[in-house]
């Protein structure tokens, strides 16, 4: 399951668990290491307690903050960490984090050296990064060709986009194809997991990755599987009848673990209502649902719209 800022929260993906199987890895949504070498409270409930199926994501451009945030990941009990080299928001990207750090190669060079050296001395969690295949231009594919083979990166997932694309038009996957040999041929990246990540949405986009790749080490799903939860059951051939009614039950155990942990059921039906639009998105004749979702005032009127599936 992809990180998702906002969706794919600690409270989603523990009710996800509950009604849902086929997922092997979770994401948190990316965690902030600034320079107050402190996570917000916020943040420390993505990760804490320690969770197996977890793999917490720093998201920084300074190697000492990087290193403060590996070392707290390591001290919470994980052992792999990933570096969010993707996240195209504009308050990210002018800082020069996310996505943003694609684009001065030296820069990225002289962190992955740093990082990776302090890795090996000061015995630092094993290091993944999700990546993008460039800022504005498909030529810089080529740059990124050659700087991830070098380095031991226990896992790269691939999302073949620029950052000026944002999540529109097609994956491109002529730069994933690159990115992937280079990867797969590396001298230092031999036994890095190479992921591929964008616009699964259905058994047959999963099909068509794996056919093409068939020796990739795995798919990773965001919106695909927040439209639709039982993605993975589909993908890996378990019977799903009364669908309805586990979405039903799903949303509604949802509903009250974030009652219990926002104040208000403002704040509720927002973080709700975003799941919903989500969901319903692939709805025959969706406008009349997402209508109803958008002007629900309480619980009672929310849950009108599984009702609809
Ligand atoms: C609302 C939203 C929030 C996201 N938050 C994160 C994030 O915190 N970290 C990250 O690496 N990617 C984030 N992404 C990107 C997704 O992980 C994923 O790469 C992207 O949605 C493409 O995959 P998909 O087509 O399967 O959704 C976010 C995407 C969306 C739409």
């Amino acid at each position: 399951m992809a990180p998702m800022e906002g969706i794919t929260t600690a409270t989603y993906r523990r009710i996800y668990k509950k009604h849902f199987s086929g997922v092997d890895v979770f994401f948190t949504p990316f965690l902030v290491a600034n320079q107050t070498h402190k996570f917000k409270h916020r943040e420390k409930n993505e990760f804490q307690p320690f969770d197996e199926d977890l793999v917490p994501q720093l998201l920084t451009n300074s190697v000492e903050d990087f290193i403060w945030g590996a070392k707290e990941l390591k001290s919470a009990g994980y052992n792999e960490i990933n570096f969010n080299l993707g996240c195209p928001a504009s308050t990210v990207v002018t800082k020069k984090k996310g996505a943003g750090m694609l684009s001065d190669t030296d820069r990225l060079i002289r962190f992955f050296d740093e990082i990776f050296d302090v890795k090996e001395k000061e015995n630092l969690p094993d290091i993944s990064v999700k990546t993008r295949i460039g800022m504005t231009d498909i030529s810089e594919t080529e740059d990124l060709a050659e700087i991830y083979p070098k380095y031991p990166f226990s896992e790269v997932i691939i999302h073949p986009r620029l950052r000026s694309d944002f999540y529109e038009g097609q994956p491109r996957m002529e730069q994933f194809d690159l990115l992937y040999s280079a990867i797969r041929n590396g001298a230092a990246s031999k036994r890095t997991r190479i992921i591929y990540n964008g616009d699964i949405y259905d058994v047959n986009d999963y099909q068509r990755i794996m056919e093409c790749y068939p020796d990739i080490d795995g798919i990773m799903m965001g919106r695909g599987l927040i439209i639709d939860p039982l993605l993975t059951e589909k993908i890996r051939g378990i019977e799903n009848g009364r669908v309805k009614e586990r979405i039903y039950a799903f949303i509604n155990e949802l509903y009250d673990a974030y009652s219990e942990i926002l104040s208000g059921e403002r704040d509720v039906l927002f973080k709700m209502k975003d799941i919903a639009m989500y969901m319903t998105l692939n709805l025959p004749e969706n406008a009349k649902v997402r209508k109803v979702i958008k002007k629900a005032r309480n619980r009672e009127e929310y849950m009108l719209w599984p009702e609809e599936l």
